[in-house]
Protein backbone atom coordinates (compact mmCIF):
# COMPACT_ATOMS: atom_id res chain seq x y z
CA UNK A 1 0.00 0.00 0.00
CA UNK A 2 1.40 3.30 -0.88
CA UNK A 3 1.37 5.98 2.08
CA UNK A 4 -1.39 8.61 0.79
CA UNK A 5 1.07 11.77 1.05
CA UNK A 6 4.29 13.17 -0.34
CA UNK A 7 7.55 12.14 1.15
CA UNK A 8 11.06 13.12 0.86
CA UNK A 9 11.82 11.16 -2.11
CA UNK A 10 8.79 12.83 -4.15
CA UNK A 11 10.16 15.86 -4.14
CA UNK A 12 13.75 17.98 -5.05
CA UNK A 13 15.54 18.27 -1.89
CA UNK A 14 18.81 18.16 -2.93
CA UNK A 15 21.57 20.68 -1.48
CA UNK A 16 18.40 22.93 -0.06
CA UNK A 17 17.46 24.19 3.59
CA UNK A 18 15.31 21.64 5.11
CA UNK A 19 13.56 22.51 8.75
CA UNK A 20 12.78 19.06 10.32
CA UNK A 21 10.35 17.94 13.01
CA UNK A 22 11.36 15.43 14.69
CA UNK A 23 10.09 14.01 18.28
CA UNK A 24 13.16 14.18 20.87
CA UNK A 25 10.63 14.52 23.56
CA UNK A 26 12.81 11.66 25.26
CA UNK A 27 12.65 10.70 29.23
CA UNK A 28 15.53 12.13 30.94
CA UNK A 29 17.32 10.67 34.15
CA UNK A 30 17.15 12.68 37.12
CA UNK A 31 20.47 14.01 36.87
CA UNK A 32 19.28 15.71 33.08
CA UNK A 33 20.63 12.79 31.21
CA UNK A 34 19.40 11.27 28.13
CA UNK A 35 17.49 7.77 29.72
CA UNK A 36 16.56 6.45 26.32
CA UNK A 37 17.65 7.48 23.20
CA UNK A 38 15.52 4.96 21.09
CA UNK A 39 13.61 8.12 19.78
CA UNK A 40 16.76 9.86 18.28
CA UNK A 41 17.84 6.66 16.30
CA UNK A 42 14.70 6.35 14.98
CA UNK A 43 14.77 9.91 13.67
CA UNK A 44 18.48 8.70 12.07
CA UNK A 45 16.86 7.32 8.55
CA UNK A 46 15.83 10.54 7.58
CA UNK A 47 18.81 12.82 8.57
CA UNK A 48 20.73 10.44 7.06
CA UNK A 49 18.94 10.61 3.81
CA UNK A 50 18.71 14.41 3.80
CA UNK A 51 22.63 14.51 4.78
CA UNK A 52 23.23 12.14 1.54
CA UNK A 53 21.24 14.54 -0.71
CA UNK A 54 23.42 17.60 0.72
CA UNK A 55 21.09 19.21 2.51
CA UNK A 56 21.34 21.70 5.53
CA UNK A 57 18.71 20.29 8.05
CA UNK A 58 17.37 22.10 10.47
CA UNK A 59 15.87 20.30 12.96
CA UNK A 60 13.07 21.06 15.42
CA UNK A 61 11.06 19.37 18.61
CA UNK A 62 9.79 19.91 21.61
CA UNK A 63 10.88 18.06 25.00
CA UNK A 64 8.59 17.42 28.21
CA UNK A 65 5.92 20.16 29.09
CA UNK A 66 7.78 23.59 30.23
CA UNK A 67 5.90 26.45 30.77
CA UNK A 68 8.07 29.19 29.22
CA UNK A 69 11.32 28.53 29.00
CA UNK A 70 13.30 25.88 31.62
CA UNK A 71 16.59 25.00 31.35
CA UNK A 72 16.26 21.52 32.83
CA UNK A 73 14.29 21.00 29.29
CA UNK A 74 16.67 22.36 27.11
CA UNK A 75 17.31 19.89 23.73
CA UNK A 76 21.02 20.52 24.19
CA UNK A 77 21.31 16.70 25.41
CA UNK A 78 19.24 15.58 22.68
CA UNK A 79 21.87 17.60 20.12
CA UNK A 80 25.00 15.63 21.34
CA UNK A 81 23.29 12.03 21.74
CA UNK A 82 22.50 13.18 17.72
CA UNK A 83 25.84 14.03 17.01
CA UNK A 84 27.28 10.92 18.86
CA UNK A 85 25.03 8.71 16.80
CA UNK A 86 25.45 9.98 13.66
CA UNK A 87 28.75 10.68 13.70
CA UNK A 88 28.99 13.65 12.48
CA UNK A 89 29.30 17.02 14.30
CA UNK A 90 25.56 19.07 15.55
CA UNK A 91 25.58 22.57 15.69
CA UNK A 92 22.97 23.61 18.61
CA UNK A 93 21.51 27.24 18.72
CA UNK A 94 19.92 28.12 22.36
CA UNK A 95 17.02 30.05 20.61
CA UNK A 96 13.79 28.83 18.36
CA UNK A 97 13.43 31.51 16.20
CA UNK A 98 14.79 35.62 16.25
CA UNK A 99 17.79 36.94 14.44
CA UNK A 100 20.45 34.31 16.64
CA UNK A 101 19.02 31.81 14.62
CA UNK A 102 18.63 33.14 11.28
CA UNK A 103 22.44 34.22 11.39
CA UNK A 104 23.47 30.98 13.30
CA UNK A 105 21.89 28.73 10.25
CA UNK A 106 23.14 31.02 7.61
CA UNK A 107 26.80 30.78 8.79
CA UNK A 108 26.82 26.95 9.12
CA UNK A 109 28.11 25.23 6.31
CA UNK A 110 25.72 24.23 3.21
CA UNK A 111 25.79 20.37 3.85
CA UNK A 112 24.67 19.48 8.03
CA UNK A 113 23.12 19.77 11.13
CA UNK A 114 21.56 22.26 13.18
CA UNK A 115 19.30 21.58 16.37
CA UNK A 116 17.39 24.55 17.55
CA UNK A 117 15.74 25.08 21.47
CA UNK A 118 12.79 23.31 23.04
CA UNK A 119 9.95 24.50 20.42
CA UNK A 120 8.08 24.83 23.65
CA UNK A 121 9.53 27.35 25.79
CA UNK A 122 6.91 29.21 23.32
CA UNK A 123 3.55 28.95 24.40
CA UNK A 124 2.83 30.00 20.70
CA UNK A 125 3.85 26.00 19.76
CA UNK A 126 1.24 24.85 21.30
CA UNK A 127 -1.62 27.22 20.71
CA UNK A 128 -0.61 26.42 17.07
CA UNK A 129 0.17 30.21 16.24
CA UNK A 130 0.31 31.48 12.94
CA UNK A 131 2.83 33.77 13.51
CA UNK A 132 5.12 31.62 15.13
CA UNK A 133 5.26 29.50 12.25
CA UNK A 134 5.40 31.79 9.78
CA UNK A 135 8.63 32.55 11.98
CA UNK A 136 9.87 29.14 12.23
CA UNK A 137 9.61 28.63 7.87
CA UNK A 138 11.03 32.63 7.69
CA UNK A 139 14.27 32.13 10.17
CA UNK A 140 15.52 28.52 9.48
CA UNK A 141 15.43 29.70 5.49
CA UNK A 142 13.99 26.63 5.08
CA UNK A 143 12.64 26.03 1.43
CA UNK A 144 10.64 22.52 2.54
CA UNK A 145 9.74 20.98 5.91
CA UNK A 146 9.31 17.57 6.79
CA UNK A 147 7.66 16.20 9.37
CA UNK A 148 9.01 12.94 11.03
CA UNK A 149 7.96 13.57 14.61
CA UNK A 150 5.39 11.19 14.65
CA UNK A 151 4.94 10.91 18.46
CA UNK A 152 3.34 14.04 17.97
CA UNK A 153 1.65 13.95 14.97
CA UNK A 154 -2.13 14.23 17.19
CA UNK A 155 -1.38 17.19 18.19
CA UNK A 156 -2.72 20.52 16.47
CA UNK A 157 0.64 22.82 17.39
CA UNK A 158 2.60 25.02 15.21
CA UNK A 159 5.02 22.78 14.20
CA UNK A 160 2.54 20.10 13.38
CA UNK A 161 -0.17 21.81 12.03
CA UNK A 162 0.21 25.64 11.13
CA UNK A 163 3.73 25.58 9.63
CA UNK A 164 2.06 23.72 6.66
CA UNK A 165 0.54 27.01 5.83
CA UNK A 166 4.22 28.28 4.79
CA UNK A 167 6.38 25.76 3.61
CA UNK A 168 5.72 22.89 1.22
CA UNK A 169 5.32 19.94 3.55
CA UNK A 170 6.42 16.27 3.06
CA UNK A 171 6.65 13.24 5.48
CA UNK A 172 9.73 11.72 6.35
CA UNK A 173 11.19 7.80 6.62
CA UNK A 174 10.09 7.76 10.05
CA UNK A 175 6.71 9.23 10.06
CA UNK A 176 5.89 6.52 6.79
CA UNK A 177 7.02 3.60 8.27
CA UNK A 178 5.04 4.39 11.43
CA UNK A 179 1.81 5.05 8.96
CA UNK A 180 2.56 1.86 7.21
CA UNK A 181 3.23 -0.75 9.48
CA UNK A 182 0.16 0.46 11.56
CA UNK A 183 -2.48 1.14 9.52
CA UNK A 184 -1.04 -1.94 7.44
CA UNK A 185 -1.22 -3.95 10.43
CA UNK A 186 -4.96 -2.95 11.40
CA UNK A 187 -6.41 -2.96 7.96
CA UNK A 188 -4.72 -5.56 5.98
CA UNK A 189 -3.22 -7.89 8.13
CA UNK A 190 -1.49 -11.45 7.60
CA UNK A 191 -4.38 -13.27 9.08
CA UNK A 192 -4.96 -14.51 11.85
CA UNK A 193 -4.60 -11.26 12.91
CA UNK A 194 -4.08 -11.33 17.24
CA UNK A 195 -4.40 -8.47 19.11
CA UNK A 196 -3.03 -8.31 22.54
CA UNK A 197 -3.98 -5.65 25.37
CA UNK A 198 -3.14 -4.56 28.19
CA UNK A 199 -1.90 -1.94 30.55
CA UNK A 200 -3.65 0.33 32.70
CA UNK A 201 -7.15 1.65 31.43
CA UNK A 202 -9.81 0.72 29.69
CA UNK A 203 -10.62 4.28 29.15
CA UNK A 204 -7.42 5.34 27.45
CA UNK A 205 -7.64 2.67 24.66
CA UNK A 206 -12.09 2.52 23.88
CA UNK A 207 -11.53 3.60 20.73
CA UNK A 208 -8.47 1.02 20.00
CA UNK A 209 -10.66 -1.98 21.56
CA UNK A 210 -13.63 -0.97 19.24
CA UNK A 211 -12.03 -1.01 16.22
CA UNK A 212 -10.21 -4.47 17.02
CA UNK A 213 -13.21 -5.99 17.86
CA UNK A 214 -13.89 -5.53 14.09
CA UNK A 215 -10.26 -5.49 12.73
CA UNK A 216 -8.96 -8.71 15.13
CA UNK A 217 -9.58 -12.82 14.73
CA UNK A 218 -8.67 -12.90 18.70
CA UNK A 219 -7.78 -10.23 21.07
CA UNK A 220 -6.19 -11.43 24.39
CA UNK A 221 -6.49 -8.91 27.31
CA UNK A 222 -4.04 -8.14 30.62
CA UNK A 223 -2.94 -5.51 32.37
CA UNK A 224 -4.84 -3.96 34.38
CA UNK A 225 -7.12 -3.66 31.82
CA UNK A 226 -8.00 -7.27 32.47
CA UNK A 227 -9.03 -6.22 36.14
CA UNK A 228 -11.47 -3.79 34.49
CA UNK A 229 -12.99 -6.44 32.84
CA UNK A 230 -12.90 -9.36 35.30
CA UNK A 231 -14.62 -6.89 38.32
CA UNK A 232 -17.39 -6.02 35.24
CA UNK A 233 -18.06 -9.45 35.01
CA UNK A 234 -18.58 -9.81 38.60
CA UNK A 235 -15.28 -11.64 39.68
CA UNK A 236 -13.50 -10.19 43.10
CA UNK A 237 -10.30 -8.43 41.88
CA UNK A 238 -9.58 -7.49 45.83
CA UNK A 239 -7.06 -4.31 46.22
CA UNK A 240 -6.09 -4.46 42.65
CA UNK A 241 -6.13 -1.04 40.38
CA UNK A 242 -9.03 -1.50 38.19
CA UNK A 243 -11.83 1.61 36.77
CA UNK A 244 -15.25 1.09 38.51
CA UNK A 245 -17.01 3.37 35.59
CA UNK A 246 -16.63 1.71 32.48
CA UNK A 247 -19.85 -0.50 32.60
CA UNK A 248 -22.05 0.99 29.76
CA UNK A 249 -18.41 0.84 27.63
CA UNK A 250 -17.59 -3.19 28.20
CA UNK A 251 -21.34 -3.51 28.22
CA UNK A 252 -20.86 -1.81 24.92
CA UNK A 253 -17.29 -4.04 23.68
CA UNK A 254 -19.10 -7.67 24.74
CA UNK A 255 -22.25 -6.65 22.79
CA UNK A 256 -19.93 -6.49 19.43
CA UNK A 257 -18.01 -9.12 20.34
CA UNK A 258 -21.06 -11.20 20.14
CA UNK A 259 -22.66 -9.63 16.96
CA UNK A 260 -19.19 -10.76 15.07
CA UNK A 261 -18.23 -14.54 16.68
CA UNK A 262 -21.83 -15.27 18.33
CA UNK A 263 -22.82 -16.45 21.61
CA UNK A 264 -20.44 -19.38 21.70
CA UNK A 265 -17.74 -17.81 20.70
CA UNK A 266 -17.26 -14.49 22.66
CA UNK A 267 -14.97 -15.65 25.34
CA UNK A 268 -12.80 -17.44 22.89
CA UNK A 269 -12.52 -13.84 20.52
CA UNK A 270 -11.90 -11.71 23.68
CA UNK A 271 -9.95 -13.65 26.10
CA UNK A 272 -9.26 -12.63 29.87
CA UNK A 273 -6.53 -14.16 32.25
CA UNK A 274 -7.96 -17.48 34.25
CA UNK A 275 -4.99 -17.30 36.52
CA UNK A 276 -2.99 -14.00 38.31
CA UNK A 277 -0.03 -12.90 39.84
CA UNK A 278 -1.20 -11.27 43.18
CA UNK A 279 1.12 -10.10 45.91
CA UNK A 280 -0.50 -8.22 48.73
CA UNK A 281 1.64 -5.14 47.95
CA UNK A 282 4.01 -3.73 44.69
CA UNK A 283 7.34 -2.85 46.42
CA UNK A 284 9.67 -5.34 47.99
CA UNK A 285 6.65 -7.98 47.89
CA UNK A 286 7.81 -10.73 49.43
CA UNK A 287 3.99 -12.91 48.85
CA UNK A 288 3.66 -13.05 45.02
CA UNK A 289 1.36 -16.42 44.07
CA UNK A 290 0.08 -17.48 41.15
CA UNK A 291 -3.82 -17.99 41.92
CA UNK A 292 -6.94 -18.53 39.42
CA UNK A 293 -8.45 -15.26 38.26
CA UNK A 294 -11.34 -16.37 40.66
CA UNK A 295 -9.92 -16.65 44.19
CA UNK A 296 -8.34 -13.74 44.30
CA UNK A 297 -8.34 -12.14 48.09
CA UNK A 298 -9.85 -9.44 49.22
CA UNK A 299 -6.49 -7.43 50.45
CA UNK A 300 -4.85 -8.74 47.41
CA UNK A 301 -3.52 -6.83 44.19
CA UNK A 302 -3.49 -9.06 40.81
CA UNK A 303 -0.65 -7.30 39.08
CA UNK A 304 0.23 -9.41 36.18
CA UNK A 305 -1.23 -12.29 33.94
CA UNK A 306 -0.35 -15.73 35.47
CA UNK A 307 1.87 -18.50 34.22
CA UNK A 308 -1.59 -20.30 32.60
CA UNK A 309 -2.65 -17.20 31.00
CA UNK A 310 0.60 -16.70 29.74
CA UNK A 311 1.25 -19.98 28.01
CA UNK A 312 -2.01 -20.22 26.82
CA UNK A 313 -1.50 -16.29 25.06
CA UNK A 314 1.73 -17.69 23.52
CA UNK A 315 0.13 -20.12 22.07
CA UNK A 316 -2.22 -17.95 20.52
CA UNK A 317 0.64 -15.78 19.49
CA UNK A 318 2.79 -18.38 17.71
CA UNK A 319 -0.47 -19.07 15.56
CA UNK A 320 -0.78 -15.49 14.31
CA UNK A 321 -0.32 -14.10 11.16
CA UNK A 322 0.30 -10.50 12.53
CA UNK A 323 -0.26 -9.43 16.23
CA UNK A 324 -0.61 -6.09 17.43
CA UNK A 325 0.28 -5.15 20.68
CA UNK A 326 -0.82 -2.73 23.30
CA UNK A 327 -0.53 -2.06 27.08
CA UNK A 328 1.92 -4.30 29.26
CA UNK A 329 0.80 -7.50 30.61
CA UNK A 330 1.29 -6.42 34.35
CA UNK A 331 3.05 -4.12 36.58
CA UNK A 332 6.21 -4.51 34.25
CA UNK A 333 7.89 -1.98 36.11
CA UNK A 334 9.29 -4.45 38.66
CA UNK A 335 10.81 -7.83 36.96
CA UNK A 336 8.61 -10.03 39.30
CA UNK A 337 5.55 -8.74 37.72
CA UNK A 338 7.11 -8.45 34.37
CA UNK A 339 6.76 -12.41 33.54
CA UNK A 340 3.26 -11.95 31.19
CA UNK A 341 5.08 -9.41 29.22
CA UNK A 342 8.16 -10.74 28.83
CA UNK A 343 6.24 -13.78 27.84
CA UNK A 344 4.64 -11.76 24.84
CA UNK A 345 8.07 -10.32 23.87
CA UNK A 346 9.55 -13.47 23.77
CA UNK A 347 6.98 -15.49 21.83
CA UNK A 348 7.11 -12.55 18.93
CA UNK A 349 10.81 -12.19 18.95
CA UNK A 350 11.17 -16.21 18.46
CA UNK A 351 8.70 -16.06 15.88
CA UNK A 352 9.91 -13.44 13.19
CA UNK A 353 7.35 -14.90 10.39
CA UNK A 354 4.52 -12.97 12.86
CA UNK A 355 4.52 -10.07 11.99
CA UNK A 356 4.85 -7.99 14.80
CA UNK A 357 3.58 -4.44 15.88
CA UNK A 358 4.01 -3.02 18.81
CA UNK A 359 2.65 0.54 20.45
CA UNK A 360 1.94 2.57 23.71
CA UNK A 361 4.76 3.94 25.43
CA UNK A 362 5.37 1.90 28.02
CA UNK A 363 4.81 -0.95 25.87
CA UNK A 364 7.43 -0.04 23.21
CA UNK A 365 9.63 1.24 26.32
CA UNK A 366 9.66 -2.65 27.59
CA UNK A 367 9.78 -4.19 23.91
CA UNK A 368 13.30 -2.34 23.00
CA UNK A 369 15.08 -2.87 27.21
CA UNK A 370 13.44 -6.24 26.95
CA UNK A 371 15.35 -7.29 23.60
CA UNK A 372 18.89 -7.96 23.04
CA UNK A 373 18.32 -5.97 19.66
CA UNK A 374 16.85 -2.77 21.18
CA UNK A 375 13.24 -3.42 20.00
CA UNK A 376 15.03 -4.75 16.34
CA UNK A 377 13.75 -8.62 16.66
CA UNK A 378 10.30 -7.00 16.37
CA UNK A 379 8.92 -5.96 12.98
CA UNK A 380 7.68 -2.57 14.59
CA UNK A 381 7.85 -0.59 17.64
CA UNK A 382 6.20 2.71 17.35
CA UNK A 383 7.96 5.60 18.83
CA UNK A 384 4.74 7.02 19.43
CA UNK A 385 2.48 6.89 22.30
CA UNK A 386 -0.72 8.60 22.15
CA UNK A 387 -0.02 8.88 18.44
CA UNK A 388 -0.01 5.29 17.56
CA UNK A 389 -3.13 4.56 19.45
CA UNK A 390 -4.93 7.02 17.71
CA UNK A 391 -3.15 5.96 14.30
CA UNK A 392 -4.69 2.48 15.37
CA UNK A 393 -8.13 3.38 16.54
CA UNK A 394 -8.85 4.75 12.99
CA UNK A 395 -8.68 8.63 13.44
CA UNK A 396 -7.21 11.25 11.20
CA UNK A 397 -3.90 13.12 12.59
CA UNK A 398 -3.63 16.25 12.01
CA UNK A 399 0.29 16.21 11.71
CA UNK A 400 -0.32 13.98 8.78
CA UNK A 401 -3.18 15.12 6.98
CA UNK A 402 -1.79 18.69 6.72
CA UNK A 403 1.23 17.23 4.22
CA UNK A 404 1.10 17.54 0.76
CA UNK A 405 -0.81 15.05 -1.28
CA UNK A 406 0.82 12.13 -2.53
P1 LIG B 1 1.19 2.13 27.16
O1 LIG B 1 1.97 3.34 27.63
O2 LIG B 1 2.05 1.10 26.53
O3 LIG B 1 -0.02 2.49 26.36
P2 LIG B 1 -0.25 2.05 29.64
O4 LIG B 1 0.25 3.40 30.02
O5 LIG B 1 -1.69 1.90 29.31
O6 LIG B 1 0.63 1.40 28.47
O7 LIG B 1 0.00 1.00 30.80
C1 LIG B 1 1.25 0.78 31.36
C2 LIG B 1 1.13 0.96 32.84
O8 LIG B 1 0.14 0.08 33.36
C3 LIG B 1 2.42 0.61 33.55
O9 LIG B 1 2.77 1.68 34.39
C4 LIG B 1 2.06 -0.63 34.34
O10 LIG B 1 2.73 -0.73 35.56
C5 LIG B 1 0.59 -0.47 34.57
N1 LIG B 1 -0.05 -1.76 34.84
C6 LIG B 1 -0.24 -2.79 34.00
N2 LIG B 1 -0.84 -3.81 34.62
C7 LIG B 1 -1.05 -3.43 35.90
C8 LIG B 1 -1.64 -4.05 37.04
N3 LIG B 1 -2.14 -5.28 36.98
N4 LIG B 1 -1.67 -3.34 38.19
C9 LIG B 1 -1.16 -2.10 38.25
N5 LIG B 1 -0.59 -1.46 37.21
C10 LIG B 1 -0.53 -2.12 36.05
C1 LIG C 1 4.69 11.90 23.47
O1 LIG C 1 5.67 11.70 24.20
O2 LIG C 1 3.65 11.21 23.53
C2 LIG C 1 4.80 12.95 22.41
O3 LIG C 1 6.10 13.47 22.34
C3 LIG C 1 3.77 14.05 22.61
O4 LIG C 1 4.00 14.71 23.83
P1 LIG C 1 2.79 15.43 24.57
O5 LIG C 1 1.89 14.33 25.07
O6 LIG C 1 3.42 16.24 25.68
O7 LIG C 1 2.07 16.28 23.56
MG1 LIG D 1 1.67 4.68 29.21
Amino acid sequence: MRFFKKTISDVPLESTTVLLRADYNVPLKNDGTIADDFRIRASLPTVRRLLKDGCKVVIISHLGRPEGRDPKLSLEPAALRLAQLLGEPVRFVDQTVGDKVRMAIKRAPKRGVIVLENLRFHAEEEANDEDFARKLARDSGARYFVQDGFGVVHRDHASTAAITLFLPSVAGRLLEKEHTSITGAMSSPKRPLVAVMGGAKVSDKIGVIEKLVDKADTILIGGAMANTFLADSGVNVGASKYENDQGAVIKKIHEAVRQKVGDAKAAEFLRLPTDVTVAKRIERPTDVRYVGAKEVASNDMILDIGPRTAESYVKALRRAGTVVWNGTMGYAELAVFAKGSAAVAEALAEHPEVESVIGGGDTADFAIHWDKKKGGSFSHVSTGGGASLELMAGKKLPGIEHLLDA
